[in-house]
């Protein structure tokens, strides 16, 4: 417990010494994860199903975010392919989720299309976030990517009033 703690204070310092826009981005990436694990650990159809519309909630307005302000602003910063790749992931994961979408909880495959998504979605994070990935590479650009999270914080809000 004592190490877990430990372990936990670690990460929020070195999250606190982050450029907002990689602080906020990572944030969104930390909540999905914990939405996932609950999902796996949850019981009931109606559990899954409130569950899966909030990772399905979360991914949308985070993509779009991204996609929007982050990959666009980045182009020039960051390796074309990367950018490239990210958005194709993005594409696949939102086909990903609307076959979800369409299902119910219980019917064949449903569990597994909601695992494959994570662990698609847990690649396309690692892509993000690696040594050397697109938020090293937008950290070494010119961007000012505080300023640039305060915008990607207010779309955000913005999204997920609407999109709610
Ligand atoms: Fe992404
Ligand atoms: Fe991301």
């Amino acid at each position: 417990m004592a190490a877990k703690t430990k372990k936990k204070a670690r990460a929020k310092k070195s999250a606190s010494r982050e450029p907002l826009a990689v602080a906020l981005l990572k944030k969104d990436h930390r909540e999905v994860e914990g939405l996932f694990k609950k999902f796996e650990k949850a019981g009931s159809g109606s559990e899954k199903l409130n569950l899966f519309k909030q990772i399905a909630l979360a991914l949308k307005v985070h993509t779009k975010i991204e996609e929007e302000i982050f990959y666009s602003e980045e182009r020039g910063e960051v390796e074309d392919d990367m950018l490239d790749e990210a958005q194709v992931e993005h594409d696949g994961a939102k086909h990903l989720i609307a076959e979800i979408e369409a299902m119910k909880p219980g019917q064949d495959l449903y569990d597994a299309k909601v695992k494959v998504l994570s662990e698609y979605i847990k690649h396309h994070v690692k892509e993000e976030e690696q040594p050397g990935g697109i938020f090293a590479q937008a950290k070494k650009g010119d961007e000012d990517l505080n300023e640039m999270g305060e915008r990607l914080k207010a779309r955000k809000q913005q999204l997920m009033a609407q999109m709610a």
